[in-house]
Parts: C-alpha cells; sequence; structure tokens
C-alpha cells in the first residue's frame, strides 16, 4: 500500500457511514470482515430497483427491443469493468461470470486439458478456488509446482523463478496463478511476478479478488494473461457477478470443454458439431445474470466518485490502528497477547488483519473463543483458515512430507480429526478485514473483545469446527 495512508476522522468513506450503510449503526453492528464481503451500499440496491420498475429488460440471447435493451447494458458493463481494470479494450475483453471462483474454474477446464499445455505453478499462499486447479492439471498429466512462503509469508521472485525452472525443465512453460493480495494475511505478492514469468513464456493467472478492492489494478502495466474478480468484494453489490477479465490472445488459446446455451453460433443435435460463437458471449454458459450487469456499471461510478485513493486510505488507516492496538495487547507482566501473522511493514499487506490471541505463557489460544466473543458483541470476523490451507500450514510448520504422514496415520472424516492427526495447536487465526463500512470505532470494539478475550477463563472451545 502506498504511503498516503491518512484518512482523518470524517474522511469521505467515514461519512459514507450514515448515508450508505444505516443499517449497520441501526443493528449496533460492526463489520470487519470486506475480504470476505463488502456490504451493499443503499444507493446501489435502490438504483437496481428503480432501473427495473423504469424500463423493459429482456434476455439479451434475443433481437427484441426488451433483448437488446440487456445486451446494451451488458456491453456498458463490460466497458465499465475494463476501465476499472485499466484494461486496454483492444486487448482485453471481459467474461461475465457467477463469481471469482467460475472464473478460475473456467481457466482450468480450457487451459489445463493435455500435458501438452505445460505445467500449473501455484503460490502456497491461495484460495482453495484456486488450488483447486490442481485437479484439472492432475487429469490432464500436467506437473503441478508450488511456491513456498517464507517464515513472513510472503514470498520472492527467486522461489518462484525457481519453481518455473523446475517445471519447465520437465514440461516446457505453462501458467502461473497467485493472489495479487492474500486473502489470509493481506500479504500483497508482486504484480512484477506477472511480466517475469510472461518474459519466460508462462502465462499468469492473477487472482484479484482480494486486491481489487483497495489495491491499484492497471493491467496497462500489469499484463497478466487472466484476471479474477468477485463484484461483491468490491462495492458489496452486486452478489452472484464475477469476471473473468482476459488478454484476447490468451482466450484464444483456450479450448472448452463443452458448449450450452449462449456459447454456440450454430449446433447439431445428431451429430457432435457445433459452432462457437466469438469471445465474450463463447465463454458465457447460459444466460448471464442481465439484470444485474447494469448494477456493475453504477458500482465503478460509484466506486469511481469516492476513489480508490480513498477507499485504500481509509482501510490502511484502520488496519494501521488495529495492527497497533493488538501490538499493546499485554497480560499482566508484560507478555504479548496477541500476535500478527504475516509482514509487520504497511507497504507490504492489504487491509487485512490475521492473528492469535496468545495465553501468558506464550500458548495459542483457539481461534473461535474470540470469533464467539465478537459475534456476540455485534462483530462479525472470520475465523480458521480462511479457504487457504497453505498460511495455516506454513505458520503450523506443516512440509508436505508432515501432510502426508498425517494422512497416513489415518483418514479424517472432519477438520477436527485432521487436526488431531496434524497434532497443530490451531487450525488458524482470526481475521478481521476493515474497508469502506467500517470505522475507528469498529476497531476499538475489537480490540475492546480482544483483551477480554485474552485476560478472560474461556481457554478451550468445546464446539465442531465446521471447515476452513
Ligand atoms: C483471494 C480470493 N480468491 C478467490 C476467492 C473466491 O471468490 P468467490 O467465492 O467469490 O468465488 C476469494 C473469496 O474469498 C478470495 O478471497
Amino acid at each position: 500500500m502506498s504511503g498516503s495512508t491518512e484518512c482523518p476522522a470524517g474522511c469521505r468513506v467515514d461519512a459514507l457511514r450514515a448515508r450508505e450503510f444505516p443499517y449497520l449503526d441501526a443493528a449496533g453492528r460492526a463489520y470487519l470482515d470486506h475480504t470476505g464481503a463488502a456490504l451493499p451500499p443503499v444507493s446501489l440496491v435502490r438504483g437496481h430497483a428503480e432501473r427495473l420498475a423504469g424500463g423493459v429488460f429482456g434476455n439479451p440471447h434475443a433481437a427484441g427491443p426488451a433483448s437488446r435493451a440487456s445486451t446494451a447494458l451488458a456491453e456498458e458493463a463490460r466497458a465499465a469493468v475494463l476501465s476499472f481494470c485499466g484494461a486496454p479494450a483492444d486487448e482485453y475483453v471481459v467474461v461475465f461470470t457467477a463469481n471469482a471462483t467460475a472464473a478460475i474454474r473456467l481457466v482450468a477446464e480450457s487451459c489445463l486439458t493435455a500435458r501438452s499445455d505445460g505445467p500449473l505453478v501455484l503460490l502456497a499462499d491461495n484460495h482453495n478456488s484456486v488450488l483447486g486447479m490442481r485437479r484439472y492439471a492432475s487429469r490432464a498429466g500436467v506437473p503441478v509446482g508450488v511456491v513456498p512462503l517464507r517464515a513472513d509469508l510472503t514470498a520472492d521472485w527467486e522461489s518462484v523463478s525457481a519453481c518455473l525452472d523446475g517445471c519447465e525443465a520437465v514440461a516446457g512453460p505453462g501458467l502461473l496463478a497467485y493472489p495479487a493480495q492474500s486473502n489470509a494475511t493481506g500479504v500483497r505478492h508482486p504484480l512484477s511476478w506477472v511480466a517475469g514469468a510472461r518474459r519466460r513464456g508462462w502465462r499468469v493467472l492473477l487472482d484479484a479478488a482480494a486486491h481489487a478492492p483497495t489495491g491499484p489494478l492497471d493491467l496497462s502495466a500489469v499484463p497478466a494473461d487472466f484476471v479474477v474478480l468477485s463484484w461483491y468484494k468490491i462495492t458489496g453489490y452486486p452478489s452472484g457477478v464475477g469476471c473473468l477479465v482476459a488478454r484476447r490472445e490468451a482466450l484464444a488459446r483456450l479450448r472448452r470443454p463443452w458448449f450450452a446455451g449462449g456459447t454456440v453460433l450454430a449446433s447439431s443435435a445428431r451429430t457432435d458439431w457445433h459452432l462457437p460463437a466469438p469471445a465474450p458471449e463463447g465463454f458465457e454458459d447460459g444466460t448471464p445474470p442481465f439484470l444485474l450487469l447494469p448494477d456493475v456499471t453504477a458500482a465503478v461510478a460509484w466506486y469511481r466518485a469516492v476513489g480508490r485513493p480513498a477507499f485504500a486510505g481509509h482501510a490502511a488507516a484502520l488496519t494501521r490502528r488495529l495492527l497497533d492496538g493488538l501490538a499493546r495487547l499485554a497480560h499482566p507482566g508484560g507478555a504479548p497477547a496477541a500476535v500478527v501473522l504475516g509482514p509487520p511493514a504497511d507497504a507490504d499487506r492489504g487491509p487485512v488483519v490475521a492473528f492469535n490471541l496468545l495465553r501468558a505463557d506464550g500458548s495459542v489460544l483457539d481461534e473461535r473463543l474470540c470469533l464467539d466473543a465478537a459475534s456476540a458483541a455485534g462483530i462479525d470476523v472470520r475465523s480458521g483458515c480462511f479457504c487457504n490451507p497453505g498460511v495455516a500450514e506454513a505458520v503450523n510448520g506443516m512440509t508436505p512430507g508432515v501432510v502426508r504422514d498425517a494422512l497416513a496415520r489415518g483418514a479424517p472424516e472432519d477438520v477436527d480429526a485432521y487436526l488431531r492427526l496434524l497434532r497443530v495447536p490451531a487450525q488458524g487465526a482470526v481475521r478481521a478485514s476493515p474497508g469502506a463500512a467500517a470505522n475507528a470505532a469498529d476497531v476499538d470494539r475489537l480490540l475492546a473483545v480482544c483483551a477480554e478475550v485474552a485476560s478472560g477463563p474461556a481457554t478451550r472451545h468445546s464446539g465442531p469446527r465446521v471447515g476452513c
């Protein structure tokens, strides 16, 4: 994050709270899970209702006036997404999907089809929705490399490059997939890896789902082949709309494993023949969420009116407040009561703080104790491993050998059984992610809960874990 992270009291984003997120204060709630989802601004929700009440919009896969109205709004939405990403229209195209996961799967199923497609290299710090690509790779006989994390949960280009070298020696250049910002720790992985890998003939899938709400995204400078987004994470509304922003030439090389309504110009029922529609429609299965696509256009305008620097500065200032508050949490006698995962410097992280509370002897408290106390106090945070097992593995020293040995001792039926086999003290951490709908008072409320939990009598959680 840049140095301009000041967001003084009464800043533009703070002022949005009463206007756009009035339901928070009405219910006495504090929302610190913006990496899970941003909250919907009421003006976008009202805009949606007014648009539908004021026009006739039909299925865009037709030629009547209602269809043409929807198609025109869908094209506007594509242009808005391109401009949001700084993506030149002659180089990039926007494919609408249900979410970031569907966009990733679209690439995986169409790109990892045969050994000749080349290897797949994943950063250990990836969301499960990216890690799942390895199943397509295994099925296609494509080698998979995983770039390990350093102790501070960052990674360096030397490790990425070494992994590319190793895979390339076996199967030539392939696909590198990594998150611009970790959903678990907020670490901002260098965007310069994109150009570095592409120079070597690799294609790059940049997962910008957690990064896009506050991080810089300029595809004219960072020429990733595939970028995936979920719109609800950026402006809270609409949900059910994701994007694959793809370089036209990279998209042209994908081989879709099937066809569906909307993806073909013509097909035969009695013979195995179809004529694919050109991009982007050729990649959009079935009817797109045409009533929601204009909301993306409105969301981009809403976001622009406030501005990325203001959103980023606001979230960064709250993040710093939280980091400083956690650093001050201590037991009588001075032992720290919290430990934060990831690098200490603001420059290396987005607005995400993953932490564990500690007992006075330094041992880690079950992260669910904090989640339960925060929930009871009306504060939304997350706990667990946040669908990102690589970070928990790095924190707990779970090398591939350790995991394989543990699994050789038994077949776990649930998360608790898996953790018992691994003999790890905690599944993960607590994650707080400030954003547009949060303010300094929310952060202070969470810090007060943390202080209470760390000094409180409850040290064990008895409930089952529900998953990661
Ligand atoms: C970094 C990252 N990638 C991918 C995803 C998957 O997004 P979705 O569930 O919207 O498909 C998430 C969701 O939290 C995420 O944070």
